[in-house]
């Protein structure tokens, strides 16, 4: 292993050469989301934030069975509306992977339920496993999504098909998700690690620099209407052109030979 492991029990991180494999590790409960693991996560995400060596975030669960099976129902009960107001007003897992300014790829190995599915949504990138399984279930309990999911779910599915999930609670296989535009990619049998590796590798050797400008005009893709989301891609698009990484990538083009990208 390169780069090493920063330890902690409920979530892991393991530096790859430019990309972090950051691994929800509670596989006795299913990767479930309690607050000690989302503060945990928080944490991790903002060291990774600041580290100009890490390119690409990959996220996944720990164990063969999950990815994360939602929210830590276990936290639910006896909590009053205001502890809920509160632990959802503080900064998010899923605002945090959303504005986070590097490509984020969800690498779904096991169940993505409830606000698993929200963290898988929050992503840039989804490539599940053929044994992945995603849902909204919090129908089921009494509740309605609260990491996104009634809003990011029908911008990526289209409403009808994101009424029938969170109407009905339905749990769906990975090709089902994929026929939806759930998730990007399903690859099979235990060839998931490498396949997502591999497309993470691709991009790690990208300008940095450009991959948040994209990242940035991407979202406003589904935050604004059309006309503004034009407005912003040609900003961002002038900013790019004043970027040392493109005077690289064109030089790079025009002497035919691999650029490489400093991030400035
Ligand atoms: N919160 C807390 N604990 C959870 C959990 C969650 N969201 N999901 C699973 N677990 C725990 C189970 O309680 C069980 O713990 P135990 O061994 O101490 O009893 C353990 O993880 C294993 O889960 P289990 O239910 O035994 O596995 P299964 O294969 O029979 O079922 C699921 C898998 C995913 C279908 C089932 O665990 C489930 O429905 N989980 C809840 C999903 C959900 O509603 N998420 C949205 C929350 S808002």
């Amino acid at each position: 292993m390169e780069g090493g492991m920063t330890a902690s029990t409920n979530v892991l991180c393991e530096r790859r050469d430019r990309i972090a494999l950051v691994t929800f590790n509670r596989p006795e409960k299913l990767n479930a989301l309690d607050g000690a693991t989302r503060r945990r996560f928080l944490e991790v995400m903002d060291e990774l934030r600041g580290d100009s060596t890490i390119r690409v975030v990959v996220v996944t669960g720990a164990g063969p069975k999950a990815f994360v099976a939602g929210a830590d129902i276990g936290e639910f009960e006896g909590r009053t509306p205001i502890d809920q107001f509160r632990a959802m007003k503080a900064p998010t897992i899923f605002e945090c992977i959303d504005a986070f300014p590097k490509p984020v790829i969800a690498m779904l190995n096991g169940f993505a339920l409830g606000g698993g599915c929200e963290l898988a949504l929050a992503c840039d990138i989804r490539i599940a496993s053929d044994r992945a399984r995603l849902g909204q279930p919090e129908i089921n309990l009494g509740i309605i999504p609260g990491g996104g999911g009634t809003q990011r779910l029908p911008r990526l599915v289209g409403y009808g098909t994101a009424a029938k999930l969170l109407f009905s609670g339905e749990i769906i296989g990975a090709e089902e998700a994929l026929r939806i535009g759930l998730v990007d990619e399903v690859v099979p049998g235990d060839g998931l690690e490498e396949r997502v590796m591999a497309l993470a590798g691709a991009i790690a050797e990208k300008s940095p620099v450009t991959l948040q400008l994209m990242k940035e005009a991407l979202r406003a893709s589904v935050r604004t209407s059309l006309d503004d989301g034009l407005r912003q891609e040609t900003t961002l698009f002038g900013m790019a052109f004043s970027s040392e990484d493109k005077v690289e990538g064109v030089a790079a083009f025009l002497g035919k030979r691999k650029p490489d990208f400093k991030g400035r």
